[in-house]
C-alpha cells in the first residue's frame, strides 16, 4: 500500500521516497520525515518529539503539516484566521483521517481532517500521492461549519458568524533539520524570464511571490532547495550561516547527483512562497495565494479550497527532479485530450507584420510558412476592431473589416488547402479606453472609486470576477470559435492588475478579488475547452509572464518569452527546464539581426535553440532567400524526425550555458533506443579545442549510429553508448554561435 497507517503515524512511499506525518497524543499533526524511502517503518522518526530551547514553547517549534497562527508560534503559518467575535487564535487538532486507495484522479490520497478546539472552523488536508514519480500533491479545504443550530446555542464559545481568512496557504514543506539549504529559484523580468538563481539561506525568510495579479515574468511559482555547500561553491563558515555544531552537510547537489526537494504551485493569481530558517535551523517552505491585501470572507456553512502545489524529493540531482517534473506534467497536468499528441511546428505573425495584419499579406506568408512545412498558421495581434496599434481596439472583438474585408473565412480557408492548421491570437481580459465595449460598459473594469485607472500599454484589465465580464467573455469567443474554424488560440495577458476595486460587492467579499479574478480566468478557459474540445491552446502574457502549473491544467503550450534571440533564449530555456516540459515551450526562429540586441546568428543556429522546445518560426518570410527557405524547410523536417524525442524523451542539461563558452542539450526516449544531441557554442576562444561531450541516459551495452552534418564528427559514426558516456564525443564548433545537431539511434 503506497499511503498506510499504523495507527498513529501515515506512510506515503513513492517507488524511492517517503513522506511521513503522524497524530501526536496532543493530537496536533507532526510532520516527521521527507526523504529517501527507508526498509523498515521503525527505521522512520517516531512521533511527539518536542524540540525545547530556552525562551520557547516547544509547541511553537514542533513541525506542524498545517500550522494555524495561535499560542507561542512565531514562524510562518499556513492560516490565519479572525473569528467574529475577534478571537484571532486558532487551535487545529486531528479529528479523523481517511486513506483512499484510488481518488478521482486514480491516485492514493490521504485526508487528514483538522478542527478548531473551540470554533466553527474544519480544515481538510489533502495528500495526493504520485507513487511512480516520488511527488505529493497537497491542498487544503478550510470550512466554516457554523450552522443556524449553533447560532443558537447561546453559553458556549461558537460564534455562528464569520470567519475571516487572512492567510490561506496550499501546504507548509518542512525538510531534514539542522542543516543549511540553498535556495534555486527563477527570477527575471520582461524579455528575460525563467533566470536561475542560487541564494543560500540563513535564518529569516526569503520571499518569492508575484502581488500582479498574475504569475509575473518577475518571478514563477516554483522552488528547489538543496543542502548547502559545495553545490553554490560557498564556505559556509565564511558565510556564517547557522549551522549548528552538528551539521550533517549532505552532499554537493549537481545536474545529476545529490538532494534536491522541490515544489510548485499550480495557481496563476498572486502567489507566495515562503522559505523560512528560524533560528533553531529549521527549515520549512510555506506555498499558496498570496495574503497580502487579501481576504476571504466565509458565511456559515461556507468553504475555500486552495490551489493545490506539487513537491518531491530526489537523490538524482536537478536533472532528475526536472525530468520527474517533465513526466508529471505529460502525464498529469497538461489537459489530456492533447497531453500525447506532438505539437504541430507553428508560424506566428507577430514579428514580422505587427498590427497591419491583412488578408492578402498574410495569405501571402502562410504559402511560404506552409513551404517550409509548418503545420499551424497563427494570425497574431491586429485582426480585429479598430486596432491599427496598442491604443485602440481590445475589447472590440470583430473581425476588421478593412483588414479583412471578407472576414476571416477566405485566409483560413486558404490556410487550410495548404494542409495547416489556423490560429488566432486574443486578449480577452484586457479593455483599450479607446474601445466600444470600454464606453459601453467603464464600470467592467478594476478600478476604485474616484481613483485614477492607471493604463500600461494603453488598456484596462476587465474585472474577471464579475459574472457579466465572464459571460462577455465566453460569448464573444464562443462565437469566434463557433463561426470560424480556428483550430488554435493564442491568449494573452499584456499587462498587470493596478487599483484591483471591485465596487459593486459588499465590501467584505471586495479582497477576494485577487482570487476571484484568477478563478474566473480559469472557469472561462474550462468552459471553453470543454465547448471547443478540438482547439490547441497557447497561454502568453507578454511572452512568458503567465507559465504555472495552474495554467498548465488548461493551456497544451505556453510562449516563453518575446525575447528571441537565440543566445539568450539558452538562459531562459534552461531556467524554463528546471520547472517546466520542453513540450509546452514554444520557441520562434526570428530574424537576424535581433530586434532586441542586434545580435546576428546563422538560420541553423537559430533553429536548433528554437528546436530544443516546441518549435515555431516567426520570422517575416518574404524577405528570407531562396537558399534561406530551403535551409529553413531541411531544418523543418529534421525538427518533425526528433520532435517526439524534444517533447516527449527524458531531458538531460549536460552543459549549462552559465558554464562557458559551450551548452550542450541531450534528449533520450525512454527505452534509451533514441537520442538527439544539441550542442551550441557561443564564442570559440584562444584556439582552445571544443571537448569531448560526454552524453548520459544511453545503455551501455548498446551501439549507436550517429547522424550530423558532414564534418562534424572527429570519430566514427557507430559508437558504443558506454564510450558516448565515459569518453565523449568529439565534434567540430568553430566560431561564434555555431552549433550542431546530432541523432543517436541504437542499432
Ligand atoms: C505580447 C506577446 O508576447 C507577443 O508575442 C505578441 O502576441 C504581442 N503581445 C501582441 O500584442
Amino acid at each position: 500500500m503506497p499511503i498506510r497507517s499504523d495507527g498513529k503515524r501515515y506512510f506515503l512511499e513513492g517507488n524511492q521516497t517517503a513522506y511521513v506525518l503522524a497524530v501526536r497524543n496532543d493530537k496536533l499533526v507532526e510532520h516527521l520525515y521527507w526523504g529517501p524511502k527507508l526498509p523498515l517503518d521503525t527505521d522512520y522518526p517516531q512521533a511527539d518529539r518536542n524540540p525545547s530551547f530556552a525562551f520557547e514553547n516547544p509547541q511553537g517549534l514542533i513541525p506542524l503539516e498545517y500550522p494555524a497562527w495561535g499560542g507561542l508560534r512565531f514562524s510562518e503559518p499556513c492560516l490565519k484566521v479572525e473569528f467574529s467575535n475577534g478571537c484571532r487564535d486558532t487551535r487545529l487538532v486531528f479529528e479523523e483521517a481517511a486513506i483512499l486507495p484510488r481518488d478521482e484522479a486514480g491516485q492514493p490520497h490521504l485526508v487528514i481532517r483538522l478542527a478548531d478546539t473551540a470554533y466553527p472552523l474544519r480544515v481538510e488536508l489533502h495528500y495526493r500521492l504520485y507513487e511512480a514519480l516520488d511527488i505529493v500533491e497537497r491542498w487544503a479545504v478550510v470550512s466554516n461549519v457554523a450552522t443556524a443550530e449553533s447560532a443558537g446555542s447561546a453559553g458556549t464559545a461558537l460564534e455562528p458568524g464569520v470567519i475571516r481568512l487572512e492567510q490561506v496557504f496550499s501546504a507548509c514543506w518542512h525538510l531534514p533539520a539542522g542543516t543549511p539549504y540553498c535556495l534555486t529559484h527563477l527570477a527575471g523580468r520582461w524579455g528575460g524570464e525563467t533566470q536561475l538563481r542560487h541564494d543560500l539561506l540563513s535564518e529569516g525568510k526569503k520571499v518569492l511571490e508575484s502581488r500582479r495579479g498574475a504569475t509575473s515574468h518577475q518571478a514563477n511559482p516554483w522552488s528547489a532547495l538543496t543542502p548547502a555547500g559545495a553545490a553554490v561553491g560557498i564556505d559556509l563558515a565564511a558565510a556564517g550561516t547557522p549551522v549548528p555544531p552538528w551539521p550533517e552537510l549532505g552532499r554537493p547537489t549537481g545536474e545529476e547527483d545529490g538532494a534536491v526537494w522541490y515544489g510548485a504551485l499550480a495557481w496563476s493569481g498572486n502567489w507566495k512562497i515562503v522559505v523560512e530558517t528560524t533560528p533553531y535551523a529549521q527549515t520549512q517552505v510555506l506555498t499558496g495565494i498570496n495574503d497580502f491585501d487579501t481576504v476571504i470572507t466565509l458565511m456559515p456553512g461556507e468553504k475555500f479550497t486552495t490551489p493545490a502545489c506539487v513537491a518531491g524529493y530526489t537523490e538524482g540531482g536537478f536533472g532528475s527532479m526536472s525530468r520527474t517534473l517533465h513526466r508529471y506534467q505529460l502525464r498529469h497536468v497538461l489537459p489530456p485530450a492533447s497531453a500525447r499528441q506532438l505539437r504541430p511546428v507553428l508560424y506566428n505573425s507577430w514579428e514580422a507584420t505587427h498590427f497591419a495584419v491583412n488578408e492578402q499579406q498574410q495569405m501571402k506568408l502562410a504559402d511560404k510558412a506552409a513551404q517550409l512545412g509548418v503545420e499551424l498558421f497563427v494570425v497574431d495581434d491586429g485582426w480585429f476592431g479598430r486596432r491599427q496599434n496598442d491604443r485602440a481596439g481590445l475589447g472590440d472583438w470583430y473581425v476588421n473589416p478593412e483588414k479583412f474585408p471578407r472576414g476571416l473565412g477566405p485566409l483560413i480557408d486558404h490556410v487550410h488547402r495548404l494542409g495547416m492548421k489556423f490560429g488566432l491570437w486574443v486578449e480577452p481580459e484586457m479593455v483599450n479606453p479607446d474601445s466600444d465595449l470600454y464606453r459601453q460598459h467603464p464600470d467592467w473594469v478594476l478600478h476604485f472609486p474616484a481613483r485614477p485607472r492607471t493604463e500600461s500599454r494603453y488598456q484596462l484589465v476587465l474585472n474577471l470576477a464579475r459574472p457579466d465580464v465572464r459571460q462577455f467573455i465566453l460569448d464573444f469567443m464562443d462565437r469566434l470559435l463557433s463561426e470560424n474554424p480556428i483550430d488554435f488560440i493564442k491568449w494573452d495577458m499584456n499587462r498587470h492588475l493596478s487599483e484591483p476595486g471591485w465596487p459593486d460587492e459588499p465590501p467584505e467579499h471586495q479582497r477576494e478579488i485577487w482570487i476571484r479574478y484568477g478563478e474566473g480566468l480559469y472557469q472561462v478557459w474550462d468552459e471553453l475547452r470543454a465547448r471547443h474540445p478540438k482547439v490547441l491552446w497557447e497561454s502568453c502574457s507578454g511572452g512568458g509572464g503567465r507559465v504555472d502549473l495552474g495554467i498548465l491544467r488548461r493551456a497544451d503550450q505556453v510562449w516563453t518569452s518575446d525575447n528571441t534571440d537565440p543566445f539568450d533564449r539558452l538562459f531562459i530555456q534552461e531556467g524554463y527546464s528546471y520547472a517546466y516540459s520542453p513540450k509546452a515551450m514554444v520557441s520562434w526562429v526570428t530574424d537576424s539581426p535581433h530586434w532586441g540586441n542586434q545580435r546576428a546568428s546563422s538560420l541553423r543556429y537559430r533553429f536548433h535553440v528554437a528546436m530544443s522546445g516546441t518549435l515555431g518560426i516567426g520570422a517575416n518570410l518574404n524577405h528570407w532567400s531562396p537558399a534561406e527557405m530551403e535551409e529553413a524547410r531541411a531544418l523543418v523536417a529534421q525538427y518533425k524526425a526528433i520532435r517526439h524525442l524534444v517533447q516527449e524523451g527524458n531531458l538531460y542539461r549536460l552543459i549549462s550555458p552559465r558554464a562557458g563558452e559551450l551548452a550542450a542539450l541531450q534528449y533520450v526516449n525512454e527505452d534509451a533506443k533514441e537520442a538527439v544531441l544539441f550542442v551550441y557554442l557561443h564564442s570559440r576562444k584562444r584556439l582552445w579545442p571544443v571537448p569531448p561531450i560526454h552524453l548520459r541516459g544511453l545503455s551501455p551495452e548498446r551501439v549507436y549510429s550517429l547522424e550530423t552534418e558532414e564534418g562534424r564528427l572527429q570519430g566514427p559514426r557507430r559508437i558504443s553508448g558506454r564510450a558516448l558516456m565515459a569518453c565523449g564525443l568529439s565534434l567540430n564548433l568553430q566560431g561564434d554561435f555555431d552549433s550542431v545537431m546530432v541523432r543517436l539511434k541504437a542499432e
